[in-house]
């Protein structure tokens, strides 16, 4: 059953194999029988009176909330800001005359959302729930909610929660391309079968994952990620992973932000993990990992099919380069999870973290 482990070792291990199962079923129910995406009327409406979104979250959902505004941005043409929730909430941004709020959140009972929503609701403003948990606290005080379907997830470390929130975002971008006569061939409901496919075969190189994780994580103190565009959004949340559950400090970087500071940390074994999917800065991106090469890093390379060079550590399959995140981050998940397994840590329960924080 959902609560119950099974075979596995943990909840974090099986919850990261239910991925391909998660996004095949959020297809399923955001699919009418013609193929075609069976979404609310009103959030569509809502979405389209818009004329601003403010993302609001916490953690990894803010993480997913990265990658949704680009998704808005680029397929829906909707201006999209991201705001930290407890930033939002003592240092409210100039909003927009006509804003529709988007919150994020697997529990539906963040403290730091709700506090936000509360303010906004005040100021009349409209606001849509993508979460996890339907009939909770964000769900019944919002006015609309988009259900994640990921089933229950157990532990602390979220994995399938974040890649079911994008699943949802590029539904809702498709809607609103097409509620607003938008000529665009993004097909979310095809994307994500496809994306369904290269997390399975992911998922099914954990030999290989481990390896990486003995690598280039064992017996390091840090270890530094980056990546550009969309690569950046996902390796922020490869950091939070890592640092979650195996303690080691761990921090995601735009790649062409490195020289300005962080470039001084990299030391002789120092491992980089580079993410590059996006081929309009494969050779960017490409350029800041030699970088890190001369100084003595070791550097951990995961590309694409269309991305790839010689020697890279992880080629991942092909996929629309706007939702790589949801393929990306399974490399990055397994590799956090058996580091922090080779160092005996509590993987479904880390050390002074909660898996729902109810206050602020
Ligand atoms: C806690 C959890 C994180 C989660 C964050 C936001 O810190 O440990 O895994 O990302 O809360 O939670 P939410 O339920 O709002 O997505």
């Amino acid at each position: 059953s959902d609560t119950e482990k099974g075979t596995y070792s943990h909840f974090m291990l099986k919850e990261i194999d239910e991925q391909p199962f998660v996004i095949r079923n959020i297809i399923q129910k955001y699919q009418d029988k013609d193929g075609d995406i069976k979404l609310d009327q009103d959030i569509r409406a809502a979405l389209n009176d818009a004329d601003r979104l403010y993302v609001i979250a916490a953690g990894t959902s803010y993480h997913a909330g990265l990658a949704g505004k680009e998704l808005m941005e680029k397929v829906a043409e909707k201006p999209t800001e991201v705001h930290i929730a407890s930033e939002f909430l003592y240092n409210e941004p100039l909003l927009s005359e006509n804003p529709l709020f988007i919150f994020i959140s697997q529990s539906g009972e963040t403290a730091d959302c709700r506090g936000v929503l509360v303010n906004v609701k005040e100021k009349g403003c409209r606001s849509l729930t993508i979460t996890n948990v339907p009939g909770s606290t964000l769900t019944r005080e919002s006015d609309f909610t988009l259900h994640t379907y990921a089933g229950p997830e157990i532990a602390v470390a979220s994995t399938k929660a974040y890649t079911a929130q994008m699943a949802v975002f590029s539904i809702l971008a498709m809607d609103g391309a097409r509620a607003q006569g938008i000529n665009s061939d993004f097909n979310a409901i095809s994307e994500l079968g496809l994306i369904a496919n290269a997390m399975e075969t992911l998922c099914d190189q954990k030999d290989r994952m481990e390896q990486v994780a003995r690598d280039y994580m064992s017996g390091t103190r840090n270890c530094f990620f980056i990546g550009r565009a969309m690569d950046y959004h996902v390796v922020q949340e490869g950091a939070l992973k890592l640092k979650e559950i195996s303690y080691i400090q761990a921090e995601g970087f735009a790649g062409g932000e490195l020289k300005h500071g962080t470039i001084a940390l990299i030391e002789d074994g120092t491992p980089v993990v580079g993410v590059t999917t996006q081929q309009h800065v494969n050779a960017n991106i490409r350029g800041n990992i030699q970088e890190v090469i001369a100084r003595g890093a070791n550097a951990c390379i995961i590309s694409t099919e269309a991305t790839k060079e010689e020697g890279d550590t992880i080629v991942l399959p092909n996929i629309n380069e706007l939702l790589s995140p949801l393929v990306s981050v399974v490399p990055l998940q397994l590799i956090s999870y058996y580091a922090a397994l080779h160092r005996g840590c509590d993987v479904d329960k880390p050390r002074n973290l909660a898996k729902s924080v109810t206050v602020e």
